[in-house]
This record gives C-alpha cells, sequence and structure tokens, in this order.
C-alpha cells in the first residue's frame, strides 16, 4: 500500500478517540494529510476498498468522506482512473489588450499546451451563428470544440464557429486554430471580447475538473479580420479559479474626451 495510504491511516487513528461521525473524522484525515503536503497534488488516493478494509469502516462510509472532499475541490475524480489530489492552481494572468491564441498564450508562460476534441465537424448553422457570422441557412458553419490544457491542467472549454468556406476541413486544424487560420491569410487582427460570470453546469465542472456550481467566466469572442468581415465567433468557459484578466485603463485627456 502506498506512503499515501499510511497517511491518512495514521492521521485517522490519530482522531478515532473524537467522537465526530467516521466520515467526517475520515474526510479531516484526508484534508490534513493534504494541507500539511503529506500528499501533494497529482497523487492518488488509494481505492475506497483499499481505505475501507485497512481503517475497518464500511465502503460507504469512504465513499462519503471522498464525495465530500471532491465537492469541495480538495480530490479530483477522473473516470476509470480513481481519485487524485486536486491540482493546485497557478493563476494565469492574461491581458486584454494583445489578440492571441491560447497556444501562444501558454507557450509564452513555458506551460505544455494540448487540447482534448469535444467536436469539430461541418453543421446546420444556428440562429446565433448565422447573425454573427453572416450565414445564410443554405450554408455550412465549421464547429470546432476543444477542452484546452496546460501543464496538464483543464482551463478551459472554447467552442469556435467559423464559417465553412474559411474552414471546409475543421478537423485538419492540428492544435491551433489561430496557427490554421494564419496558414490560409485568415488570421484575425481584431476582435471583441465579452466576459461574464457563470456557475459552472455539471458537464462543464466535470470536463474541467472542478465541482458543478463554482464559478467559471463566459467569454465570448468575436473576431475580425482587416477588411471587417467577421471570422470567428467563440463561446468558452474558463475556470474562475484559474484566471485574472487584466486591463490597462488610462485617464482620458480632454483632447481624447468624446472619441470612444
Ligand atoms: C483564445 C480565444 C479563442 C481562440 C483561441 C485560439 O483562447 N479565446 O477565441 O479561438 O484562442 O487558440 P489556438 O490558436 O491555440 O487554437
Amino acid at each position: 500500500m502506498s506512503d499515501a495510504a499510511d497517511q491518512i491511516f495514521a492521521a485517522l487513528k490519530q482522531s478515532s478517540q473524537s467522537g465526530a461521525p467516521l466520515y467526517l473524522q475520515l474526510r479531516k484525515s484526508i484534508e490534513d494529510a493534504v494541507n500539511r503536503g503529506l500528499i501533494g497534488p497529482g497523487d492518488a488516493l488509494p481505492s475506497e476498498r483499499d481505505i475501507a478494509t485497512k481503517a475497518d469502516i464500511s465502503r460507504v462510509t469512504v465513499r462519503k468522506a471522498v464525495q465530500d472532499l471532491v465537492k469541495g475541490g480538495i480530490l479530483v475524480q477522473r473516470h476509470g482512473s480513481g481519485t487524485f489530489v486536486a491540482p493546485r492552481m497557478e493563476r494565469v494572468e492574461q491581458s486584454l489588450s494583445r489578440l492571441t491564441s491560447f497556444t501562444e498564450d501558454m507557450a509564452r508562460r513555458g506551460m505544455a499546451v494540448r487540447s482534448a476534441w469535444l467536436d469539430r465537424g461541418l453543421y446546420a448553422p444556428s440562429p446565433d451563428e448565422m447573425m454573427v457570422l453572416g450565414l445564410s441557412s443554405s450554408e455550412l458553419v465549421a464547429r470546432v470544440a476543444r477542452l484546452r490544457i496546460a501543464n496538464d491542467t483543464p482551463l478551459a472549454i472554447e467552442r469556435a464557429s467559423l464559417s465553412a468556406s474559411v474552414l471546409p476541413d475543421p478537423a485538419g486544424i492540428g492544435s491551433s486554430l489561430y496557427a490554421a487560420l494564419e496558414l490560409t491569410g485568415n488570421r484575425p487582427v481584431r476582435a471583441v471580447q465579452r466576459i461574464s460570470a457563470a456557475n459552472l453546469g455539471e458537464g462543464d465542472a466535470r470536463l474541467l475538473e472542478v465541482p458543478p456550481g463554482i464559478a467559471g467566466l463566459h467569454i465570448e469572442r468575436i473576431s475580425y479580420l482587416a477588411s471587417g468581415k467577421v471570422i470567428e465567433f467563440t463561446r468558452s468557459i474558463y475556470r474562475g479559479d484559474a484566471y485574472d484578466f487584466v486591463a490597462e485603463l488610462r485617464l482620458t485627456g480632454p483632447s481624447e474626451e468624446g472619441r470612444s
């Protein structure tokens, strides 16, 4: 059995005199082991069965303690591979004045970027897509939906829509949408971004490995070519615990007033 397991059981033995319900004692033992750094971010928790057998408590009790810690964001569960101590988030500071791609933003910070595909294909456009991208109902929209991951931590879910005439093969973009658009001379030069608060629903929270209901950011980016044509309509959900968006503000002098 792992060191992590031994640490938890040692803590559990010490607290077993406290008279509190068993699942609370177990929850506290695991939480203490995490807080004291005895088990670190990304470490696997022993299996439910191992904990139950070694601590001589029921699996239902173990499950209840573990579920509480998952809800609190201390542990994360990955389907098929078990329960782990949640990764510690280093917040990403993101400027709101540069039109950069996710790949460029993360690479600049020295973070390893990858994406998991959620969807890519050509579809009949939704009314929103028709309006924003200027498509007619007989045209197709290319959709590219990805879970964006930096240093193995999922940071955002991005759902981009572009005209199929610009992106006829959404499966062929490789790892960066903007790099693919650059190759065909379609990289945007200007964008309008709208950021609003959102509580994460079950599905998004599961993908982002955070408890459902926690705060996130809904970000909508509409980007343009130099000609003024809309090229990209992207709706994203970012982890609220991972991002700080930073904008530089300047005092408007008398000569500037009324311009914006
Ligand atoms: C950012 C933007 C998206 C854009 C994406 C492109 O994350 N919020 O609107 O689609 O960058 O990133 P990449 O070129 O890495 O695919």
